[in-house]
């Protein structure tokens, strides 16, 4: 098992290219099966869970071909419509592909899906979307097996505003026949740039961005080139691990549109920042501001996903920060690492509540999920002494070359 080597205290300063984001990528690239033509895709992040989903795409019968941030994906000679249960299992966002082959081809088998384990993470609002679109669907040995004579158009709306059940939906309804209107649908910048690729290949959705999204269904689509998002989450990352340390950092390729909830809370902490269209500029000061209190929520809220990053900043705050984690009912499993590094947590619940300490110190630590992994990095970049960080392979799933970048920007951290 790997393990980040980070000594702490050095001022981050620098430029960081911002990748393409993960959480768009994943349901383009399935959306691509939907043409049964070719696609090209351009900033596609060279992760662990982009690579899992590339695997998965060969496994059905897709030829891709992959350079730098550039996949081309021939969807024409799928071969299979099932998804393997240890593949499906390798990540959680394989649910996606639900929807882009029963949109194809109207009939899917997969198992349930895996990920980080954040919570429980049921896919009832994925599944009842699909049975909303004349999906009939059958569990049968931990399978399930989707199928429908024709997939038509119909009214979805969803108890929660669900990401992924959002996306499954969208998948679903785009060839169906006629109208699908989705109520209460996601509005994440990640829905408005799945929408935009799919309109692209000759779809009809309106209203992304929105929480009612209404499809025309359309008999069939085309290959198209598409440029991925930037990734928001890995953006206010590096945000953090610069103002952790006091640093300055100028982050490229970003849409500072799609990051307010975030920007305001560092704002409140007391960095500077200077926006302009596709850059942010942010100065630190030595010391940050406590937090108040942060809640996350759906989009336009606080993310879910950088509450863990931001906590670590809490960590070394003047006063006391409270979180209050709505989205996923696990997401505090950074807290016991944190504290292992002297920081100052009490969990209630859903809350945490952060007492600031001056400084936290280094030590043997474990990242057990995405999100929580990074909050130990930009912990350690802060952190008197070394710390090292085990569970690296749960940071790649979401972070390409984290510890290059770093490295460029002056922290001392290696890999062994
Ligand atoms: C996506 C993101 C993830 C982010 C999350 C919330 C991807 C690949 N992942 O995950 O990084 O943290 O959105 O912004 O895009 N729920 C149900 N039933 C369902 C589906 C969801 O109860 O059928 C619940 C979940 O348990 C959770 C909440 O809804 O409590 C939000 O989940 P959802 O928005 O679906 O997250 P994901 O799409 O899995």
């Amino acid at each position: 098992m790997a393990s980040f080597i980070i000594e702490g205290g050095k001022r981050l300063e620098g430029e960081v290219v911002i990748s393409g984001s993960k959480n768009a990528s994943l349901p383009i690239i399935a959306a691509s099966i939907l043409s049964g033509k070719k696609t090209t895709l351009y900033n596609v992040p060279d992760i662990h869970d982009t690579q899992v989903t590339i695997k998965i795409l060969k496994y059905l019968g897709c030829k891709v071909k992959k350079t730098n941030g550039k996949i081309e994906i021939d969807t024409r000679y799928i071969k299979r419509n099932d998804v393997p249960d240890y593949l499906m299992r390798e990540m959680r966002s394989t649910v996606i592909l639900a929807g882009a082959l029963i949109g194809r081809f109207k009939d899917a088998s997969f198992s349930y899906p895996g990920g980080c384990d954040i919570g429980a993470r049921p896919i009832d609002l994925h599944l009842k979307a699909l049975r909303e679109l004349g999906v009939d669907i059958q569990e049968e040995h931990g399978y399930i097996k989707c199928s429908a004579d024709k997939i038509v158009g119909g009214n979805i709306h969803l108890d929660f505003p669900s990401v992924g059940a959002t996306e499954n939906a969208m998948l679903a309804a785009v060839c169906a026949e006629g109208f699908t209107t989705i109520t209460n649908a996601a509005r994440e910048p990640e829905i408005v740039d799945l929408g935009n690729f799919l309109n692209c290949m000759g779809a009809k959705v309106r209203g992304m961005g929105g929480s009612v999204i209404k499809i025309e269904g359309v008999s069939k689509l085309h290959g198209a080139e598409y440029t991925i998002m930037p990734d928001r989450i890995v953006a206010a990352t590096y945000l953090a691990a610069s103002a952790i340390t006091g640093g300055e950092i100028c982050l490229k390729n970003v849409n500072p549109r799609d990051m307010g909830a975030m920007l305001h809370v560092l704002l409140d902490m007391g960095v500077q920042l200077r926006i302009e269209k596709d850059k942010i500029i942010q100065k630190a000061p030595k010391k940050l501001e406590s937090i108040h209190i942060v809640r996350t929520m759906p989009y336009p809220g606080f993310p879910t996903d950088i509450q863990s990053p931001f906590m670590a900043l809490a960590t070394v705050a003047r006063g006391t920060s409270v979180f209050i984690e709505n989205i996923f009912e696990n997401r505090f499993q950074h807290i016991d690492e944190l504290t292992r590094m002297g920081a100052d947590i009490k969990v209630e619940g859903r809350s945490a509540v952060v007492r600031g300490v001056n400084a936290l110190q280094g030590a043997n630590v474990v990242a057990r999920e995405l999100r929580g992994g990074a909050a130990l990095v930009v912990a350690a970049l802060a952190a008197n002494g070394t710390t090292t960080i085990s569970g690296t392979e749960f940071i790649d799933r979401g972070y390409e070359n984290i510890e290059k970048y770093l490295l460029e920007c002056g922290a001392k951290i290696r890999r062994e």
